[in-house]
């Protein structure tokens, strides 16, 4: 791909343990369904510009059916460890969440969610996330409110590098 081989740019170097691709398997909780095991693949690049971007995509880890999928961007403010997430979802939610890079913990907390005017009930009114490198384990926590429940653990993921 265009630019896969450019250096990193300067800017994106706190976001560096990051790169690469992940595979891993979650647990999907919340208050108002059953819960549920995934399976799940990350890569995070840089094209050499001061983001990373990033594609998500999980499956059902006894059917392997595809489920939730993401695509989007970590921008970070050049000079800050000050972060923003952009982010698209196959559930038709549009995510932009703002927050820091503190040595090998990303944390993120959406400030707007669109939504598609067909989109399944409850309406997403918050994501809080945080990813964390402890060793050579990548681990994503995720926070979701509802306009139904409020915010709460939906899901929590581990990762190695492939
Ligand atoms: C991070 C962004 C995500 C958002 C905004 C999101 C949103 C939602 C919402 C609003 C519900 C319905 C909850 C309710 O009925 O009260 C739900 C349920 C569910 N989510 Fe997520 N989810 C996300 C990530 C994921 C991921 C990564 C998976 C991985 C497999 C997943 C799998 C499920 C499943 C299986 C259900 C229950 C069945 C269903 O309603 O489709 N979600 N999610």
């Amino acid at each position: 791909m265009a630019g896969k081989d450019a250096p990193l740019h300067n800017a994106a170097k706190p976001l560096e343990w990051l790169i690469g691709k992940w595979k891993g398997q979650g647990k999907g909780i919340y208050p108002t369904i059953q819960d549920f095991d995934f399976l799940e693949e990350l890569e995070f690049f840089h094209v050499g510009q001061p983001m990373l971007q990033f594609s998500f995509y999980s499956v059902n880890k006894e059917t392997n059916k595809p489920l939730h999928r993401e695509i989007g961007f970590i921008r970070i403010k050049p000079g800050t460890n000050q972060i923003a997430c952009i982010s698209s979802h196959n559930n038709g939610v549009s995510e932009m969440a703002e927050g820091t890079v503190a040595g090998q913990i990303v944390s993120l907390e959406s400030h707007t969610i669109g939504r598609m005017t067909f989109g399944k009930d409850p309406k997403t009114v918050k994501l809080k996330r945080t990813f964390t490198l402890d060793g050579d384990t990548l681990h994503q926590v995720v926070y979701m409110e509802t306009d139904t429940v409020p915010l709460t653990e939906h899901l929590r993921t581990t990762y190695k590098k492939v």
